[in-house]
Protein backbone atom coordinates (compact mmCIF):
# COMPACT_ATOMS: atom_id res chain seq x y z
CA UNK A 1 0.00 0.00 0.00
CA UNK A 2 1.14 3.37 -1.20
CA UNK A 3 1.92 5.95 2.16
CA UNK A 4 -1.28 8.27 2.30
CA UNK A 5 -1.73 11.38 1.01
CA UNK A 6 -3.57 13.95 3.78
CA UNK A 7 -5.98 16.14 3.64
CA UNK A 8 -3.70 18.26 5.66
CA UNK A 9 -1.22 17.51 7.92
CA UNK A 10 1.16 18.93 10.32
CA UNK A 11 4.24 20.34 8.46
CA UNK A 12 7.02 21.45 10.53
CA UNK A 13 9.80 24.89 9.73
CA UNK A 14 12.90 23.00 11.95
CA UNK A 15 12.99 25.68 14.38
CA UNK A 16 10.03 24.38 17.25
CA UNK A 17 12.33 22.13 19.23
CA UNK A 18 14.82 24.74 20.27
CA UNK A 19 11.88 26.64 21.77
CA UNK A 20 10.72 23.75 23.54
CA UNK A 21 14.27 22.77 24.74
CA UNK A 22 14.20 26.47 26.21
CA UNK A 23 10.77 25.47 28.26
CA UNK A 24 12.60 22.25 29.55
CA UNK A 25 15.68 23.94 30.30
CA UNK A 26 13.72 26.85 31.93
CA UNK A 27 11.80 24.23 33.30
CA UNK A 28 8.85 26.52 32.01
CA UNK A 29 6.33 23.32 31.82
CA UNK A 30 3.11 25.35 32.65
CA UNK A 31 0.48 26.78 30.62
CA UNK A 32 1.97 29.66 30.57
CA UNK A 33 5.50 31.50 30.33
CA UNK A 34 8.28 32.82 27.82
CA UNK A 35 6.88 30.54 24.97
CA UNK A 36 3.17 31.92 25.71
CA UNK A 37 4.09 35.71 25.77
CA UNK A 38 5.74 35.27 22.68
CA UNK A 39 3.50 33.06 20.13
CA UNK A 40 1.18 35.98 21.88
CA UNK A 41 3.83 38.69 20.92
CA UNK A 42 4.21 37.60 17.34
CA UNK A 43 0.68 36.88 16.57
CA UNK A 44 -0.15 40.99 17.22
CA UNK A 45 2.93 41.37 14.90
CA UNK A 46 1.33 39.33 12.28
CA UNK A 47 -1.57 40.37 12.28
CA UNK A 48 -0.68 44.38 12.07
CA UNK A 49 -3.58 46.16 13.55
CA UNK A 50 -2.52 46.90 17.18
CA UNK A 51 -4.53 43.85 18.58
CA UNK A 52 -4.40 42.06 21.85
CA UNK A 53 -3.73 38.16 21.73
CA UNK A 54 -4.51 35.80 24.62
CA UNK A 55 -3.23 32.16 23.05
CA UNK A 56 -6.07 29.72 24.55
CA UNK A 57 -6.26 25.73 24.49
CA UNK A 58 -8.31 25.33 21.45
CA UNK A 59 -10.37 28.09 18.64
CA UNK A 60 -13.32 26.25 20.20
CA UNK A 61 -12.63 27.43 23.49
CA UNK A 62 -12.36 31.15 22.01
CA UNK A 63 -15.15 31.19 20.72
CA UNK A 64 -16.81 29.67 23.81
CA UNK A 65 -14.67 32.94 25.47
CA UNK A 66 -16.67 35.17 23.39
CA UNK A 67 -19.92 34.31 24.17
CA UNK A 68 -19.26 34.41 27.68
CA UNK A 69 -17.90 38.13 27.36
CA UNK A 70 -20.76 39.04 24.95
CA UNK A 71 -22.98 38.24 27.78
CA UNK A 72 -24.38 35.33 26.34
CA UNK A 73 -26.76 33.29 28.47
CA UNK A 74 -29.47 31.13 28.69
CA UNK A 75 -31.82 31.22 26.05
CA UNK A 76 -30.14 34.23 24.19
CA UNK A 77 -30.17 33.57 20.36
CA UNK A 78 -26.71 33.66 18.57
CA UNK A 79 -26.39 33.87 14.95
CA UNK A 80 -24.13 31.24 13.43
CA UNK A 81 -22.81 30.93 9.61
CA UNK A 82 -24.88 27.39 9.00
CA UNK A 83 -21.85 26.36 6.55
CA UNK A 84 -19.00 25.99 8.85
CA UNK A 85 -17.43 22.94 11.14
CA UNK A 86 -19.53 22.47 14.65
CA UNK A 87 -16.40 24.03 16.46
CA UNK A 88 -18.17 27.70 15.89
CA UNK A 89 -21.54 26.63 16.57
CA UNK A 90 -20.80 24.46 19.50
CA UNK A 91 -20.00 27.10 22.28
CA UNK A 92 -23.96 28.08 21.30
CA UNK A 93 -25.04 25.23 22.96
CA UNK A 94 -22.45 25.65 25.96
CA UNK A 95 -23.94 28.97 26.99
CA UNK A 96 -27.48 27.03 26.65
CA UNK A 97 -28.35 29.77 23.87
CA UNK A 98 -30.33 29.05 20.91
CA UNK A 99 -28.49 28.91 17.16
CA UNK A 100 -30.00 30.82 14.30
CA UNK A 101 -28.25 29.42 11.48
CA UNK A 102 -28.05 31.44 8.27
CA UNK A 103 -26.44 30.39 4.96
CA UNK A 104 -23.92 31.35 2.71
CA UNK A 105 -23.67 33.09 -0.57
CA UNK A 106 -22.21 31.61 -3.82
CA UNK A 107 -19.03 34.11 -4.48
CA UNK A 108 -17.19 32.72 -1.43
CA UNK A 109 -19.56 30.20 0.40
CA UNK A 110 -19.68 32.58 3.57
CA UNK A 111 -22.23 33.90 5.00
CA UNK A 112 -25.18 35.77 3.10
CA UNK A 113 -25.55 39.16 3.86
CA UNK A 114 -28.76 39.32 2.92
CA UNK A 115 -30.01 36.51 4.68
CA UNK A 116 -28.13 37.85 7.75
CA UNK A 117 -30.64 40.98 7.78
CA UNK A 118 -33.40 38.59 6.84
CA UNK A 119 -32.71 36.59 10.15
CA UNK A 120 -32.19 39.81 12.27
CA UNK A 121 -35.25 41.42 11.20
CA UNK A 122 -37.33 38.15 11.68
CA UNK A 123 -35.52 37.53 15.26
CA UNK A 124 -36.38 41.24 15.74
CA UNK A 125 -39.91 41.27 14.64
CA UNK A 126 -40.30 37.99 17.32
CA UNK A 127 -39.25 40.11 20.25
CA UNK A 128 -35.84 38.94 20.48
CA UNK A 129 -32.27 40.65 19.14
CA UNK A 130 -29.72 38.48 18.70
CA UNK A 131 -26.83 38.68 20.95
CA UNK A 132 -23.87 38.07 19.00
CA UNK A 133 -23.14 37.06 15.05
CA UNK A 134 -20.48 34.31 14.21
CA UNK A 135 -19.06 34.76 11.09
CA UNK A 136 -16.90 32.11 9.28
CA UNK A 137 -13.98 32.38 6.56
CA UNK A 138 -13.87 29.12 6.10
CA UNK A 139 -11.48 26.94 4.13
CA UNK A 140 -9.31 30.09 4.62
CA UNK A 141 -11.39 31.98 1.87
CA UNK A 142 -12.55 35.48 3.29
CA UNK A 143 -16.45 36.29 3.58
CA UNK A 144 -17.64 39.23 2.24
CA UNK A 145 -16.67 40.77 5.66
CA UNK A 146 -17.78 44.49 4.94
CA UNK A 147 -21.16 44.18 3.85
CA UNK A 148 -22.22 41.77 7.17
CA UNK A 149 -20.02 44.52 9.40
CA UNK A 150 -22.01 47.14 8.20
CA UNK A 151 -25.55 44.74 8.46
CA UNK A 152 -23.75 43.92 11.82
CA UNK A 153 -23.52 47.46 12.67
CA UNK A 154 -26.85 49.21 11.49
CA UNK A 155 -28.50 46.25 13.98
CA UNK A 156 -25.48 47.04 17.12
CA UNK A 157 -25.17 43.23 17.12
CA UNK A 158 -21.93 42.58 18.15
CA UNK A 159 -19.68 40.40 15.54
CA UNK A 160 -17.67 36.88 16.89
CA UNK A 161 -14.81 36.53 13.92
CA UNK A 162 -14.13 33.15 13.22
CA UNK A 163 -10.57 33.10 11.05
CA UNK A 164 -10.48 29.19 12.28
CA UNK A 165 -8.94 28.51 9.21
CA UNK A 166 -7.86 31.85 7.69
CA UNK A 167 -4.75 32.79 9.12
CA UNK A 168 -3.01 34.61 6.80
CA UNK A 169 -5.93 35.49 4.60
CA UNK A 170 -6.56 38.79 3.96
CA UNK A 171 -9.97 40.72 2.97
CA UNK A 172 -8.77 44.32 1.04
CA UNK A 173 -4.93 43.62 2.05
CA UNK A 174 -6.35 43.39 5.75
CA UNK A 175 -5.05 40.16 7.81
CA UNK A 176 -8.63 38.02 8.48
CA UNK A 177 -8.64 38.17 12.19
CA UNK A 178 -8.64 41.41 12.98
CA UNK A 179 -12.09 42.24 12.18
CA UNK A 180 -14.07 41.23 14.67
CA UNK A 181 -15.14 42.51 18.35
CA UNK A 182 -13.48 39.36 19.18
CA UNK A 183 -12.15 36.79 16.78
CA UNK A 184 -10.74 33.50 16.97
CA UNK A 185 -7.84 31.36 15.59
CA UNK A 186 -7.02 27.92 15.18
CA UNK A 187 -3.70 25.92 15.92
CA UNK A 188 -5.25 22.39 15.22
CA UNK A 189 -3.18 19.98 13.88
CA UNK A 190 -4.52 19.77 10.51
CA UNK A 191 -4.45 24.06 10.44
CA UNK A 192 -2.19 26.16 8.15
CA UNK A 193 0.43 26.21 11.83
CA UNK A 194 -0.34 23.91 14.47
CA UNK A 195 0.37 24.08 18.10
CA UNK A 196 -0.66 19.88 17.92
CA UNK A 197 -3.88 21.56 19.16
CA UNK A 198 -4.30 25.61 20.45
CA UNK A 199 -6.24 28.34 19.47
CA UNK A 200 -6.10 31.98 19.78
CA UNK A 201 -8.86 35.31 20.79
CA UNK A 202 -7.52 38.35 19.22
CA UNK A 203 -9.09 40.88 21.33
CA UNK A 204 -9.00 44.91 20.43
CA UNK A 205 -8.08 46.06 23.60
CA UNK A 206 -5.64 45.31 26.51
CA UNK A 207 -8.84 45.11 28.62
CA UNK A 208 -10.68 42.67 26.75
CA UNK A 209 -7.27 40.55 25.94
CA UNK A 210 -6.95 40.73 30.53
CA UNK A 211 -10.68 39.68 31.17
CA UNK A 212 -10.18 36.64 28.37
CA UNK A 213 -7.21 35.26 29.97
CA UNK A 214 -9.33 35.93 33.79
CA UNK A 215 -11.67 34.05 32.36
CA UNK A 216 -9.30 31.29 30.82
CA UNK A 217 -7.42 30.46 34.30
CA UNK A 218 -10.54 29.98 36.38
CA UNK A 219 -11.26 33.63 37.15
CA UNK A 220 -9.80 33.95 40.04
CA UNK A 221 -10.31 37.02 41.63
CA UNK A 222 -7.18 39.33 43.32
CA UNK A 223 -6.81 37.49 46.99
CA UNK A 224 -4.17 35.84 48.52
CA UNK A 225 -6.37 32.71 48.63
CA UNK A 226 -8.59 31.26 45.50
CA UNK A 227 -11.44 33.54 45.61
CA UNK A 228 -14.47 32.84 42.44
CA UNK A 229 -16.82 35.35 41.89
CA UNK A 230 -17.31 34.55 38.68
CA UNK A 231 -17.27 30.87 36.35
CA UNK A 232 -13.62 30.27 35.07
CA UNK A 233 -12.46 27.49 32.67
CA UNK A 234 -8.69 26.16 32.36
CA UNK A 235 -8.73 27.12 28.82
CA UNK A 236 -5.01 28.99 28.68
CA UNK A 237 -2.37 27.21 26.10
CA UNK A 238 0.93 25.59 27.42
CA UNK A 239 4.32 26.78 27.41
CA UNK A 240 5.47 23.87 25.46
CA UNK A 241 2.66 24.07 22.57
CA UNK A 242 3.49 27.80 22.28
CA UNK A 243 6.78 27.05 21.42
CA UNK A 244 5.52 25.07 18.51
CA UNK A 245 3.59 27.89 17.75
CA UNK A 246 6.59 30.24 17.93
CA UNK A 247 8.95 27.85 15.71
CA UNK A 248 5.41 27.92 12.83
CA UNK A 249 4.84 31.41 13.05
CA UNK A 250 8.22 31.65 11.06
CA UNK A 251 7.43 29.54 8.13
CA UNK A 252 3.78 30.60 8.06
CA UNK A 253 4.07 32.72 4.83
CA UNK A 254 6.62 30.22 3.29
CA UNK A 255 3.69 27.94 4.24
CA UNK A 256 0.86 29.92 2.64
CA UNK A 257 2.66 30.24 -0.61
CA UNK A 258 2.92 26.33 -0.87
CA UNK A 259 -0.84 25.76 -0.28
CA UNK A 260 -1.79 28.58 -2.85
CA UNK A 261 0.97 26.64 -5.41
CA UNK A 262 -1.19 23.78 -4.80
CA UNK A 263 -4.07 25.49 -5.00
CA UNK A 264 -3.01 26.61 -8.89
CA UNK A 265 -2.30 22.93 -9.29
CA UNK A 266 -5.88 22.00 -9.01
CA UNK A 267 -6.66 24.95 -11.18
CA UNK A 268 -4.44 24.05 -14.01
CA UNK A 269 -5.10 19.89 -13.57
CA UNK A 270 -9.27 20.50 -13.81
CA UNK A 271 -9.09 23.62 -16.46
CA UNK A 272 -10.33 21.00 -19.25
CA UNK A 273 -12.72 18.83 -17.31
CA UNK A 274 -15.63 20.18 -17.51
CA UNK A 275 -18.68 19.97 -14.60
CA UNK A 276 -15.65 20.16 -12.18
CA UNK A 277 -14.97 23.62 -10.34
CA UNK A 278 -11.81 24.67 -7.93
CA UNK A 279 -13.19 27.33 -5.02
CA UNK A 280 -12.02 30.55 -6.57
CA UNK A 281 -11.12 34.03 -4.98
CA UNK A 282 -14.06 36.21 -6.52
CA UNK A 283 -12.19 39.74 -6.38
CA UNK A 284 -8.66 41.11 -6.19
CA UNK A 285 -10.15 42.24 -2.65
CA UNK A 286 -9.80 38.03 -1.66
CA UNK A 287 -6.83 36.57 -0.53
CA UNK A 288 -7.25 33.56 0.68
CA UNK A 289 -4.86 31.01 2.53
CA UNK A 290 -6.08 28.03 0.21
CA UNK A 291 -6.04 25.92 3.75
CA UNK A 292 -7.62 23.04 1.97
CA UNK A 293 -8.35 23.20 -1.87
CA UNK A 294 -12.15 22.38 -2.56
CA UNK A 295 -14.02 21.31 -5.80
CA UNK A 296 -17.63 21.55 -7.13
CA UNK A 297 -18.56 18.13 -9.22
CA UNK A 298 -21.70 18.97 -11.21
CA UNK A 299 -24.14 16.92 -13.02
CA UNK A 300 -22.73 17.49 -16.33
CA UNK A 301 -18.68 16.53 -15.13
CA UNK A 302 -16.92 12.83 -16.45
CA UNK A 303 -17.52 10.98 -12.93
CA UNK A 304 -19.57 11.25 -9.92
CA UNK A 305 -18.68 12.69 -6.73
CA UNK A 306 -18.39 9.04 -5.22
CA UNK A 307 -16.56 7.57 -8.33
CA UNK A 308 -13.86 10.33 -7.93
CA UNK A 309 -13.56 9.90 -4.24
CA UNK A 310 -13.51 5.99 -4.75
CA UNK A 311 -10.63 6.55 -7.43
CA UNK A 312 -8.92 8.48 -5.22
CA UNK A 313 -9.06 6.18 -2.17
CA UNK A 314 -8.22 3.63 -4.45
CA UNK A 315 -4.89 4.79 -4.41
CA UNK A 316 -4.90 5.71 -0.54
CA UNK A 317 -5.71 9.40 -1.25
CA UNK A 318 -7.74 10.90 1.47
CA UNK A 319 -10.67 13.42 0.14
CA UNK A 320 -13.77 14.93 2.31
CA UNK A 321 -16.77 16.02 1.43
CA UNK A 322 -17.41 19.84 2.37
CA UNK A 323 -18.97 20.45 6.02
CA UNK A 324 -22.30 19.42 6.60
CA UNK A 325 -24.06 22.47 7.36
CA UNK A 326 -25.74 22.99 10.97
CA UNK A 327 -28.75 23.27 10.04
CA UNK A 328 -28.94 19.56 9.05
CA UNK A 329 -26.90 18.06 11.80
CA UNK A 330 -29.25 15.71 13.94
CA UNK A 331 -27.69 17.11 17.42
CA UNK A 332 -29.79 20.87 16.27
CA UNK A 333 -33.34 19.87 16.43
CA UNK A 334 -35.62 22.34 13.54
CA UNK A 335 -33.10 24.98 14.29
CA UNK A 336 -34.08 28.55 12.91
CA UNK A 337 -32.62 28.66 9.75
CA UNK A 338 -32.45 31.36 6.99
CA UNK A 339 -31.16 31.12 3.66
CA UNK A 340 -32.00 29.19 -0.27
CA UNK A 341 -29.70 26.35 1.03
CA UNK A 342 -26.65 26.91 -0.73
CA UNK A 343 -24.45 25.22 1.34
CA UNK A 344 -26.68 21.79 0.80
CA UNK A 345 -25.90 21.85 -2.82
CA UNK A 346 -22.12 22.63 -1.55
CA UNK A 347 -22.27 19.89 1.02
CA UNK A 348 -23.88 17.41 -1.54
CA UNK A 349 -21.22 18.58 -4.38
CA UNK A 350 -18.26 19.62 -2.97
CA UNK A 351 -14.64 17.82 -2.22
CA UNK A 352 -11.87 18.88 -0.12
CA UNK A 353 -8.68 17.66 -1.76
CA UNK A 354 -5.04 17.22 -0.48
CA UNK A 355 -3.60 20.70 0.22
CA UNK A 356 -0.90 20.72 2.82
CA UNK A 357 2.24 22.96 2.10
CA UNK A 358 4.18 19.51 2.87
CA UNK A 359 2.86 17.65 -0.78
CA UNK A 360 5.94 16.52 -2.74
CA UNK A 361 6.03 16.51 -6.25
CA UNK A 362 5.68 12.70 -6.11
CA UNK A 363 2.66 13.34 -4.18
CA UNK A 364 1.10 15.72 -6.94
CA UNK A 365 1.74 13.29 -9.53
CA UNK A 366 -0.33 10.45 -7.69
CA UNK A 367 -3.18 12.69 -7.45
CA UNK A 368 -2.69 14.08 -10.90
CA UNK A 369 -2.53 10.14 -12.09
CA UNK A 370 -6.09 9.09 -10.70
CA UNK A 371 -7.73 12.40 -12.45
CA UNK A 372 -5.91 11.36 -15.69
CA UNK A 373 -7.43 7.60 -15.35
CA UNK A 374 -10.76 9.21 -14.36
CA UNK A 375 -11.57 11.47 -16.84
C1 LIG B 1 -14.27 27.03 11.14
C2 LIG B 1 -13.73 26.47 12.42
N1 LIG B 1 -14.14 27.01 13.58
C3 LIG B 1 -13.69 26.58 14.75
C4 LIG B 1 -12.76 25.59 14.84
C5 LIG B 1 -12.35 25.11 16.18
O1 LIG B 1 -11.00 25.13 16.39
P1 LIG B 1 -10.30 24.05 17.37
O2 LIG B 1 -10.23 22.76 16.64
O3 LIG B 1 -8.95 24.66 17.63
O4 LIG B 1 -11.13 23.98 18.60
C6 LIG B 1 -12.28 24.99 13.65
C7 LIG B 1 -11.27 23.94 13.59
O5 LIG B 1 -10.98 23.01 14.10
C8 LIG B 1 -12.80 25.43 12.42
O6 LIG B 1 -12.41 24.86 11.28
Amino acid sequence: MKAKIWLSSPHMGGTEQNYIKEAFDANWIAPLGPNVNGFEKDLENYLEQDKNVACLSSGTAAIHLALVQLGVVLNDEVICQTFTFCGSSNPIAYQGAIPVFVDSEPETWNMCPLHLEAAIKNRIANGITPKAIIIVHLYGMPSKIDELLEVASKYKIPVIEDAAEALGSTYKGRKCGTFGDFSILSFNGNKIITTSGGGAMVCNTEEDKNQTVFYATQARDIAPHYEHSKIGYNYRMSNISAGIGRGQMEVLDKHIGLRRDMNAFYVDLFKDIKGVEVQKQPGSEFYSNFWLSCILIHEDAPFTKAQFQEAMDAENIETRPLWKPMHLQPVFKNPLYFGNKLSESLFKNGLCLPSGSNLTQEERDRILKVVISIK
